[in-house]
C-alpha cells in the first residue's frame, strides 16, 4: 500500500512573511496518512524546519549538486539540504532542464547525490507541447525515466513526477485518460527494471496546474498517489483543499 503524498514546490517564491502559510497548514493538517512535503526556496529551509516543529510535514529541496561541497558559487548540495532538516529533494524539474539546460543524465547523478544524502529523491519527467503535439510523449517519458533514475532505486527513496510542460502554471491539465496513460506506463516501466514489488511501491505524482477543482478527480486516476503542486501550494487556503482531496 502507497502512502499518499502531496508536496508543494514554493519555486523563486517566499521570504520570512512566507512562513504563515505553515502555521495555517499545520492547523489544517489532521490526517496522519498523507506525506505532506513543502519545498522553499534553500533560504527558507531552516526556518520552515522551526515553523513545522513536531507537526507531521516534511520540507525538501528544489534542486541539490552532485557533489557533497566544493567551488559551485550558487549552489547547495543534498548533504547541506539534509542539514537543514530536509527529508526530500526535487530533481529535474523542467524548470531546470530549461534554464539551467540539465540533461538526463545530470538528473541520475543528482538523484544519486540525494540518495548519498539519505534523502528522497522527487524526480521530475515530462513532455513539451510540442513532443505531445508530434505524439512522441510516451517515447519521450520512457526515455527520461530510464535515463533519470539511478540503479538502486527503492519505494522508500524514490518519488517520480509527471508534469507535462506544458501544463506547468497555465492552467491546462491533461485529459484524464492521457494522466492514467502516462501514469500507467510509468508503473509498467519501473516494475519491469526494478521488479514487480520496487515497481509497485514508488509513489508517482501528478503535477502541472493541480488545484482544488480538479485535484480529486486527478486523484481518483489509477495509478497517481499524489501530486507535485507549484503555484497553489503557495498559500494555506489553496492547499489544503487539494491536501484534502486526497482523503
Ligand atoms: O513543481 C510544480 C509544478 O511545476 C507545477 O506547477 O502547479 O504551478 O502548475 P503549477
Amino acid at each position: 500500500m502507497r502512502r499518499k503524498l502531496v508536496a508543494g514546490n514554493w519555486k523563486m517564491n517566499g521570504t520570512s512573511a512566507a512562513l504563515d502559510q505553515v502555521e495555517k497548514l499545520k492547523s489544517d493538517h489532521t490526517n496522519p496518512s498523507i506525506d505532506i512535503v513543502l519545498c522553499p526556496p534553500a533560504t527558507l529551509l531552516h526556518k520552515m524546519m522551526h515553523s513545522i516543529g513536531n507537526a507531521p510535514i516534511f520540507a525538501g529541496g528544489q534542486d541539490c549538486h552532485a557533489d557533497v561541497s566544493g567551488a559551485h558559487t550558487g549552489d547547495v548540495s543534498a548533504e547541506m539540504l539534509a542539514d537543514c532538516g530536509a527529508s526530500y529533494v526535487i530533481v529535474g524539474h523542467s524548470e531546470r532542464r530549461t534554464d539551467h539546460r540539465e540533461t538526463n543524465d545530470q538528473v541520475r547523478i543528482k538523484t544519486k547525490a540525494a540518495w548519498r544524502a539519505n534523502l528522497k529523491a522527487i524526480v521530475c519527467i515530462g513532455e513539451t507541447l510540442e513532443q505531445r503535439e508530434a505524439a512522441n510523449t510516451l517515447d519521450i517519458i520512457v526515455g527520461q525515466l530510464a535515463g533519470s533514475i539511478p540503479d538502486n532505486a527503492t519505494g522508500e527513496n524514490l518519488v517520480v513526477a509527471y508534469e507535462p510542460v506544458w501544463a506547468i502554471g497555465t492552467g491546462k491539465v491533461p485529459g484524464l485518460d492521457d494522466i492514467g496513460e502516462v501514469h500507467d506506463l510509468i508503473r509498467t516501466r519501473l516494475e519491469r527494471r526494478f521488479g514487480s514489488g520496487v515497481g509497485r511501491s514508488v509513489r508517482l505524482l501528478y503535477g502541472g496546474s493541480v488545484k482544488a477543482s480538479n485535484a480529486g478527480d486527478i486523484f481518483d486516476v489509477s495509478n497517481v498517489d499524489g501530486a507535485l503542486v507549484g503555484g497553489a501550494s503557495l498559500k494555506a487556503d489553496d492547499f489544503s483543499p487539494i491536501i484534502n482531496a486526497l482523503q
